[in-house]
């Protein structure tokens, strides 16, 4: 049987062109590490994880590579920012379709005296910006909110909600999990103070490697959480001030930073624009199909220019579970059925606690396998 992989929202597959090749050449052929060694392999590792700094800037319009701090993934990035700003009293708003990376750390905060403000979306997951001022207090320090969500793909106004921050003298963070890769996102046109991303979603590139960009004003405001050597600076006790050495302590992930490298390159090649557009084809494709299926609801909008192509359904006549496990069993077609991590989404969405089956597509996806998917959801719809 063929199999058909659709959870490029969780993690995307296959990788961009490169990628593997990339990883083994660094693995095997050059394998220094990057400002710990004054030899030539300890350079050229170090001239690729500066150049990634840079193809990072150029995706997002940023201006400077050393302010591009490398982490593990993206729920760290939040973690690293959000327990290292926050202090006791501080009020922080994020959305009702936050992932559990933005979600569970801010619940955790709650304890230490920090105030967390849940902006409702509607039901088909979108912010309305206007909503956001009146959650807005003399103490209100930082919002959060990722660009598009991970249950139904709905795409946030981040311009207009980055204006807002910016009148009201608010850091914003974006979580970019859904669409870095995908959507053009402008640091400055966003009016950001840190953009987070993860390396192996839309980016194409391989797990374990993720960080964020960052104004100097909001890493000032920043203590690191993790403090150790960097390679720089070896003579003093104390972590250092400087971009990115103050949150990258230990060792990179120097295969995945070479992954990354040509999955931005790649990217890059092929233009943002024409990633989106293929994208977009895709989930209009399946959402045209999926609008003359019975016994199946479709969660969130079916307005293309609002959405990525992650589409959640709800089976009327099944338990989502099981039509997750026919999909997978008898049609080869992988999916992602539960609540995504997502909890407050599925609750905004009305689709809590029973979860979806979520289809995500991705610049890899054949427009037959498409087909071939509403086909069998047909078939399970009938059952
Ligand atoms: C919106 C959103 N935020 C955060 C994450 C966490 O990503 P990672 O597991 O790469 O840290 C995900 C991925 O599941 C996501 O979809």
């Amino acid at each position: 049987m063929k199999r058909i992989y659709m959870d490029n929202a969780a993690t995307s597959f296959p990788k961009a062109k490169g990628v593997a090749e990339a990883m083994t050449n660094y693995i095997e052929n050059i394998g220094g590490n990057v400002g710990r060694g004054s030899y030539y392999n300890s350079y050229a590792a170090g001239s690729i994880v500066y150049e990634t700094r840079e193809l990072l800037c150029k995706l997002f319009h940023f201006d400077d590579p050393l302010k591009v701090v490398f982490t593990m993934n993206i729920t760290q990035s939040l973690n690293m920012i959000l327990k290292g700003f926050l202090k006791e009293g501080d009020h922080v708003l994020i959305s009702s379709m936050e992932h559990n990376a933005v979600l569970r750390p801010l619940t955790s905060l709650k304890q230490k005296g920090i105030e967390l403000d849940i902006i409702p979306c509607d039901n088909e997951g979108f912010l309305d910006p206007n909503s956001i001022k009146q959650y807005i207090k003399s103490n209100t320090k930082l919002l959060v909110i990722t660009h598009a969500s991970n249950v139904c793909g709905s795409i946030q106004e981040i311009k207009e909600i980055g204006k807002i921050c910016k009148e009201h003298d608010i850091d914003f963070v974006l979580d970019s999990a859904q669409t870095a890769g995908i959507l053009d996102i402008d640091f400055y046109d966003t009016y950001l103070s840190a953009l987070t991303f993860t390396g192996h979603k839309g980016l194409l590139g391989p797990q374990g490697i993720g960080g964020f960009l960052i104004t100097n004003e909001f890493s000032n405001k920043i203590s690191p959480l993790i403090e150790g050597g960097t390679g720089s600076l070896s003579e003093s006790y104390s972590q250092p001030e400087i971009l990115p050495d103050k949150f990258e302590s230990g060792t990179l992930n120097i295969p995945g930073i070479f992954g990354l490298n040509a999955s931005l390159k790649y990217i890059l090649s092929l233009g943002l624009e024409n990633i989106r557009k293929k994208e977009k084809d895709l989930a209009k494709l399946f959402l045209d199909g999926l609008h003359n299926i019975e016994n199946i609801k479709v969660v969130g909008s079916y307005d293309i220019s609002k959405r990525t192509a992650v589409v959640s359904i709800d089976f009327q006549n099944i338990d989502n579970s099981e039509a997750a496990f026919i999909l997978d069993n008898e049609y080869g077609i992988m999916t992602r059925v539960g609540l995504h991590c997502a909890p407050l989404a599925h609750k905004t969405l009305g689709t809590f606690p029973k979860g979806t089956v979520r289809f995500s597509f991705g610049y890899f996806t054949l427009e037959e396998d498409i087909f071939y998917a509403l086909e069998s959801i047909e078939k399970i719809a009938k059952l």
